[in-house]
């Protein structure tokens, strides 16, 4: 046989493998009248484990490829070949093989613990069930009359919407704005996900902070995109730093989250957003203001949006209700110039045809009710309560073995460990114990920090979580 296994490659053994013989059977090189080569025969004819052999026959028999016969061995499914002579793509190779990619696989565990587990839950940005407005959003289901266009929406998302969103930023983030330069998107993350495919192109240099917020970074890398990163000291990202960058390779387009930013919980400070929008200007680099957490600053403020402050269209503003009312709406919007507005919206059609009008009234309704200014009010002093609750829970059990710095607002602490540890083994030991958090490495981070996330848990449970996993971390030492 002329295949060999690539010992070298990131993919495990067992997975090259099975496609050797996916591939063989889709090929003819294993007939299917025939049995397939024993698990001692091949586990011999490559020089591996039998178990490495049992691992892929387990993935192909799991995909309805082969079968097990006892006394006869492993045979070709006959679904596939036999009587019905179905076919059964090679789904691998296409799930493989698409442009897209994946999450990193310790962001899909993470993700899937969030969603399927018991654990308590240190790592999903989002709000618990306690402080969704879910008496308001009641009200407004059980009282609105959902007569109306129920046909396809504005191009750029509900019009009443969009009126609602102008006030809505001109109060809260002072930025001046009109209807027509709002596109509503399905959370901040569609928005970042249209501008990286409608602004960049494959090669193109982007900043990012480092870190960042996660969830974001696979977009940039199935684009082709090459990224940058700047460290976030408690200021933010230092604008010296990004003109260097920018005289090295040519930057086309700046990502910031400069409000207690994800993960790190800090603020770009204004001597900063002036400079970076000075730069700005001068190189013609446009800003992309990701902002989803200002409106929850513990000190009530009205926090400064660089938005606020362009005055010749530099700034693309991002923000969505998923920190400050449900994330579940998946309401967001993008302000931008016209222009940019219309090419985003062009290409929010080709993938949606819009967002949900339903959404989109109840997300206005309550933008615009009395109950709104209290919630947030009330979403404030609950989540500060939390963000105290948590600090003194690391002061408790881990003094002296972490630093943080404490956040002023947001829903994410970041923890720098002060030992080596291995950074798998941590989150594993934590899930054995019943908690789950972020690691820093998924956040484009370098070694050795954690976020926690303190919206998501009660007082009574973050102070488990942190006992659960200050037990995982002396367990690994
Ligand atoms: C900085 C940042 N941007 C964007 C998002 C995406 O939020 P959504 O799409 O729910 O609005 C998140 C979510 O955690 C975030 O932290």
């Amino acid at each position: 046989m002329d295949w060999k296994l690539d010992r070298t490659a990131k993919k495990p053994l067992y997975k090259q493998l099975a496609e050797y013989i996916e591939n063989g059977i889709t090929d003819g090189t294993f007939p299917p009248d025939k049995p397939l080569p024993s698990e001692r025969n091949l586990a011999k004819e490559f020089n591996i484990n039998r178990s490495t052999v049992v691992t892929a026959y387990d993935e192909l028999e799991a995909n309805g490829l082969i079968q097990r016969n006892r006394g006869v061995g492993t045979t070709i499914s006959k679904d596939i070949w036999g009587i019905t002579k179905k076919r059964i793509p090679s789904w691998n190779r296409y799930i493989e093989a698409g442009s897209f990619l994946p999450n990193l696989p310790v962001t899909q565990k993470i993700r899937q613990q969030s969603v399927e587990g018991q654990l308590i839950n240190l790592a999903s940005g989002e709000l618990s069930e306690d402080l969704f407005p879910v008496k308001a959003l009641r009200k407004i289901t059980s009282t609105r009359s959902f007569i109306g266009s129920l046909g396809y929406d504005h191009p750029l998302g509900n019009a009443i919407l969009r009126e609602t969103i102008t006030k809505h930023v001109k109060e809260f983030r002072k930025i001046e704005t009109n209807p027509s330069s709002i596109l509503i998107t399905s959370g901040a993350q569609q928005a970042l996900y249209l501008v990286v495919q409608c602004l960049l192109k494959p090669g193109d240099a982007v900043v990012l902070e480092e870190p960042s917020y996660h969830y974001s970074l696979p977009i940039f890398k199935s684009a082709g995109i090459k990224t940058y990163f700047l460290p976030v000291d408690k200021d933010g990202i230092n604008p010296e730093d990004l003109v260097l960058l920018h005289k090295k390779h040519r930057i086309r387009m700046i990502f910031l989250n400069p409000v207690f930013q994800n993960p790190t919980g800090t603020l770009l400070s204004e001597n900063r957003k002036r400079e970076i929008l000075r730069i700005s200007s001068e190189y013609g680099i446009p800003v992309v203001e990701d902002d989803p957490y200002s409106l929850t600053a513990f000190s009530g403020e009205k926090m400064l949006a660089l938005k606020s402050l362009d005055l010749n269209g530099n700034v693309l503003y991002i923000s969505s209700l998923s920190k400050i009312v449900a994330s579940g709406l998946r309401i967001g919007w993008i302000i931008g110039p016209k222009p940019v507005i219309e090419r985003l919206s062009d290409a929010k059609q080709q993938i949606d045809f819009g967002h949900a009008s339903y959404n989109q009234w109840i997300a206005n309704d309550f933008l615009e009710s009395e109950e709104f200014h209290a919630h947030i009010k009330n979403l404030v002093e609950k989540l500060k309560i939390r963000r105290n609750q948590i600090v003194t829970s690391l002061q408790c059990y881990l003094k002296n073995q972490v630093d943080f710095f404490i956040p002023e607002g947001g829903i994410h602490i970041w923890c720098k460990i002060k030992r080596d540890f291995n950074e798998m083994e941590l989150l594993e030991e934590s899930i054995k114990r019943g908690v789950i958090y972020a690691p820093g490495n998924t956040m484009g981070s370098q070694k050795g920090f954690v976020r926690f996330t303190f919206a998501r848990e009660n007082e009574g449970t973050i102070h488990e979580g942190i006992r659960r996993f200050s037990d995982a971390f002396h367990a690994i030492e």
